[in-house]
């Protein structure tokens, strides 16, 4: 079955294309872009085509997500593949890559292999496995990359929480580049950090909940910049939440190291004003900080020093988060929300909007190597249709994801995703497509 796709105002950062085209899938793959590929359509084989009328709206290279946490095997009631792979699409992702921090770990072959099993059972989203740096996560012996990378592994990260052994992280950054994979490291010194329940400063104190100082984060950040410099290897770093950080790393890249970092909506649209609510919808690590830190990453997003917008999806129950703030768990259900809050930076005017899916496309694709994040003729047809207008608001109740855990329960939103395409296939319409 073919597909066309026509009248969208096509966005294709890898090509440089912003214009009103038409896109014809065939075979799971995009077989041409043009203009006016109706009349060839007609004229031949025209039972055989599903043309959709986008007018108006924006089609891009299929969104991925290079920071999602599914919590199978283990946490099922958190979230599983299945669940987590139907939010992505429907939050406007054909790909993710999952966190490692499943009950057991992802640290080896087989349960990279069960991960990308349920992924095709599921059969929504591409998902790639990240692999653990360390067995167990435990920040002691280094776990088998090459068996995980034969298995389908295509980072390893720690994240959730650091590799506080630099001469791990060493070995970690040699092996990895070693197999051409990157490193995801989660920027924490956890003797800064501990005990920590939100970003330290004014509402720390008056809110009477300790503290975790920027230079958790910015010290960690240092010490893996010089590491990958000094084993001329390279870093991504998760997350970024501070101003000092984006100084950091903006610096390392100026000097020709190779540097990649991302960030997540919630860094860059929520401060720890918010937390005066005491709702354990916003404790996230790294915690919500300042406004200033929300300028500093704005900056770092428009110019490059941060490659990539993530969700850092991290579901959790009820029973996780209705709890006194102390005991809640952290992280924010991000998959269904990124997108809106994020075509708020091109309302802004932080980003244009081809810029930012590259962020969300293109960047994440080739920081991570792989073949997707671009329309080019005979690239897997994955595909995301926004409309740049349409208003909704959140509920979290509608989710996709098992975790229900949102700050931005009942924001008013401008834009969402509204067609899913993954290999060729429609995995999400939104109704009022009436496909
Ligand atoms: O907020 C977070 N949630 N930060 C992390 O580093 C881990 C994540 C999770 O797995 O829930
Ligand atoms: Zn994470």
């Amino acid at each position: 079955m073919k597909m066309l796709l026509t009248g969208a105002r096509v966005i294709d950062p890898g090509q440089k294309i912003d214009a009103i085209m038409d896109v014809m899938l065939a075979d799971g793959k995009i077989c041409q872009t043009g203009v006016d590929l109706l009349k060839s359509v007609k004229s031949k084989d025209s039972a055989k085509t599903k043309v959709i009328d986008l007018s108006g709206m924006v089609l891009t290279p299929g969104l991925i997500d290079m920071h999602t946490h599914l919590r199978e095997p283990g946490q099922e009631y958190k979230e599983t593949v299945a669940s987590g792979a139907k939010a992505a699409v429907a939050g406007g992702f054909t790909s993710i890559a999952c966190m490692p921090n499943t009950d057991p770990i992802n640290d080896n072959r087989s349960i990279t292999e069960f991960i990308k099993r349920k992924a095709l059972e599921a059969d929504m989203a591409n998902v790639y496995p990240i692999g653990a740096i360390s067995k167990d996560s435990a920040g002691i012996k280094l776990a088998e990359f090459w068996d995980m990378k034969e298995a389908g592994a295509i980072a390893f990260s720690d994240d959730g929480k650091p590799v506080m052994d630099a001469a791990l992280m060493r070995h970690a950054m040699e092996y990895a580049w070693s197999l051409s994979l990157p490193v995801i490291s989660h920027c924490e010194d956890t003797n800064l950090s501990a005990g920590g329940q939100m970003n330290e400063g004014y509402y720390s104190t008056i809110l009477g909940l300790r503290g975790i100082p920027v230079i958790a984060e910015e010290a960690m950040i240092a010490r893996d910049i010089l590491i990958a410099e000094f084993t001329k290897t390279s870093v991504h770093i998760a997350h970024v939440s501070t101003e000092g950080s984006v100084r950091l790393i903006r610096a390392a890249k100026k000097r020709g190291l190779k540097i990649t970092a991302e960030t997540a909506p919630h860094y860059f649209t929520l401060t720890d004003e918010a937390l005066q609510t005491y709702n354990t919808s916003l404790k996230v690590n790294p915690p919500l900080r300042s406004a200033a830190d929300i300028a500093a990453i704005n900056e770092g997003l428009a110019d490059g020093t941060l490659d990539a917008i993530v969700t850092d999806h991290a579901p959790h129950a009820r029973t996780d988060k209705e709890l006194e703030f102390e005991y809640a768990a952290n992280g924010i259900s991000g998959l269904e929300t990124s997108l809106g809050l994020s075509l708020r930076l091109v309302r802004e005017g932080v980003l244009t909007l081809p810029e930012l899916i590259a962020k969300m496309s293109l960047n994440p694709a080739r920081i991570l190597n792989l073949p997707k994040g671009n329309l080019e003729t005979g690239a897997d047809a994955d595909i995301t249709v926004i409309d740049l207008q349409l208003p909704w608001t959140v509920d979290v109740h509608t989710f996709y994801s098992k975790g229900k855990n949102s700050p931005f329960q009942g924001w008013e939103m401008q834009g969402k995703a509204i067609l899913t395409i993954v290999g060729g296939e429609i995995k999400y319409a939104d109704p009022r497509l009436n496909l």
